[in-house]
Formats: C-alpha cells, structure tokens, sequence
C-alpha cells in the first residue's frame, strides 16, 4: 500500500456504472468487504445501517443512488419514471437524518433530473453529476488539506475523534485529509485517536486508517483526553462536521463537543476540516440541526455482548453540537476560515 495520498489508497466508493460497491464498514477492521447496491432502497439501506457512514460518503452514496434507480427505471413512460424517481428521493432523504451532505447531494441531482425530461436521458445525466459530485468531493478534500496542513506543526500530536478520513468521504478525508496532507508535506504527525463510544468509528475505523497509511497513531478511550491535555501530550485537536450552522455551530460526532471545552481551558487550538457541502446555511444556529437518536443496543452492549442491565433506560445521541465560539478555525476547499462566525460563513459563499 502506498503511503502516499496521492493514490487514495482506501476505495470506500467504487461505481461500476450500474452497481454501487461499498466497503462494508460494519465488518473492519476485521475483514475488508465490498457491498453491492443496485437500487436506491439499497443504497437506503447501506446508509442507515452503516455500511457506508461519515457526512461525504453518505451524500456520495445518495448520489449513486439516484443514478442507480433512474438506469433502473429509465424504460418506464415518463409520468411513471417521475414517480419512482420521487419515492427514490424520499427513501434516501430518510435514511440518516443529521449530515447535511445527504440533503445537499439529494438536492444537486434534483436539479439534474428536472432539466432532463427524457427518462433515458435523465438516466445519463444522473450518472455522469454522481460521478462528478463523488469526484468533486475527493478534489475539496485535497483542497481542505491543503489549506488546513499550513496550521499543524511539525512533530504535531492531533487528537482527532470519530472517522474523517477516506472511509467517511470519497477519498483523503477531511481531518484526516489534513493530517494525510501535512504527512505528505513531509511533517511528522502523529495521531491520537478517540474510540468514539458507542460506535467506535475511532477505534475501528480510524486506528485502521492510520496503520494503513504508516501514520503513528495512538488509541486511547473518550474520556481519556481531558487528562492527556493536562499532560501537555496533545497540540491540537482536527475533527470533522456533519452540519455546520449558518452562525459557524458544528454538528459532529457525540463527544466533540466535550473535546472542544477541554481544548478551550487547555488553551489548544480547536480545528474544523470540511467541505462546502457540510454548511447548511438554512440552519441559523446549532439548536436548529437534527441530532439522530440510536438504539439503545450501541450503548448497552457491542457486538451481540451485553454489559448493561436488562430494563436500564438508555440515551444514544449520536451527535453534538459544538458552539461557534469554541472553534479556532474552520478549514473548507476556500482556505482557512479563523473564529468562524455568521458573517465570515457569509462570505463564505459570497467570494
Ligand atoms: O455516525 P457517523 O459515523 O456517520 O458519523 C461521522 C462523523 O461524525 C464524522 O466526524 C463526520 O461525518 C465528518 S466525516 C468527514
């Protein structure tokens, strides 16, 4: 395996023109599968139940899946074509509820499909924009590298929680792109890695991530990082968004929150890696973003083991809401963005 960026080296994607090929995230580190969608539905399925997760990747999967189902149905008359194609929407939009990628994918192929009325050619068109989306996607995150390796030191020791490398997009990743990006610049980086409870998308997938790409890294529980920062032991802190606010709030995975107070009194700089297609300007604020409920089996238990006892009453958000204020700087495809605030997230999409 190449320890280069340049190869994207983990193929969470694959398009074979008339099949969507998905790692199966729910099976690493253990076993490196493919899962193969045909139909939105499936594609539907794949996203609620985790073969494929991280706020790009979904929107990505979505895309593919509008295109899967319009090659499925583009033999139908036109009125029937428009209808499959809507119930398509609908089962994608409801998969997962809190990353804006989703809504924002699902919103660009509309816009393809209305300008094409003909079910053939809308078929065509479909596939060609989920290609370019999932393209687009790979070239933001090598932009957002880019632009968010200026800011890590060499010798850095990022903590950085959840996955956000090229499992959770269609390539290099977002917080991990960045670390990728400045490994590449020839920086030594090393990777402290949050388990991530109660999915483990940290111990699973990014520890695995890491080791693929020689990138030292180190695991280590949640609520270990308070006491590592005490410790002086982390210099920065890089996480991902799902949803970013139009005031700058970042929806990310639970525990970011909690991650960005402790880097606040330890006075270690905060970091947001994203793309465009992670801002949702029509959210003004954090407490208008949707934060998925899971069950209560992740937090009972793991893997078929239970640990809690039977009748407990459970909580599962799967996401948090970190306030503006908190966040030393958002990094997207447009450079660097310091104490990101309403009217630099503005300007944002003015330039
Ligand atoms: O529940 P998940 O695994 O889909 O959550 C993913 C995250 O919270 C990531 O940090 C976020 O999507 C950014 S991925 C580049």
């Amino acid at each position: 395996m190449s320890a280069s960026s340049e190869a994207i080296p983990v193929e969470t994607l694959r398009w074979r023109g008339t099949r969507l090929e998905l790692i199966d995230q729910r099976a690493l580190p253990d076993r490196l599968e493919y899962v193969g969608c045909t139909s939105a539905a499936e594609v539907a399925d794949a996203i609620r139940s985790m073969v494929v997760r991280g706020a790009p990747a979904i929107g990505c999967a979505a895309a593919f899946g509008i295109a899967l189902e319009a090659h499925k149905q583009r033999d139908r008359p036109p009125r029937k074509f428009e209808t499959a194609m809507e119930a398509a929407f609908k089962t994608l939009a409801a998969s997962r509820p809190t990353a804006v990628n989703l809504f924002w994918a699902l919103e660009r192929m509309r816009g393809v499909l209305a300008a094409n009325h003909d079910p053939n050619a809308a078929a065509a068109k479909l596939a060609e924009a989920a290609l370019a989306l999932f393209e687009a996607d790979v070239e933001a995150n090598r932009a957002i590298g880019r632009a968010g390796a200026a800011l890590v030191p060499d010798g850095a020791r990022v903590l950085t929680h959840c996955n956000t490398g090229a499992l959770a997009t269609a390539g290099h990743g977002t917080a991990l792109g960045v670390i990728r990006s400045a490994r590449d610049a020839g920086k030594r980086v090393s990777v402290i890695a949050s388990e991530t409870r109660p999915y483990l998308q940290g111990a699973r997938l990014t520890a695995w991530e890491m080791i693929q790409e020689k990138i030292p890294v180190t695991l280590i529980t949640d609520s270990m990082a308070g006491h590592l920062m005490s410790l002086g032991k982390i210099d920065l802190v890089l996480v991902g968004a799902d949803r970013i606010a139009a005031n700058g709030d970042v929806a990310n995975k639970i525990g970011t929150y909690t991650l960005a107070v402790l880097a606040e009194h330890h006075h270690i700089p905060f970091y947001v890696a994203a793309p465009f297609s992670s801002i949702d300007t029509s959210s003004p604020d954090g407490g208008s973003i949707p934060i998925e409920e899971r069950g209560a089996a992740e937090v009972t238990g793991y893997a078929g083991m239970r640990w809690a006892p039977e009748g407990v009453a459970v909580a599962n958000p799967a996401f948090d809401i970190t306030p503006a204020a908190l966040v030393s700087a958002l990094f997207t495809e447009q450079g660097v963005l310091e104490r990101p605030d309403a009217n630099k997230i503005r300007s944002l999409f003015e330039r």
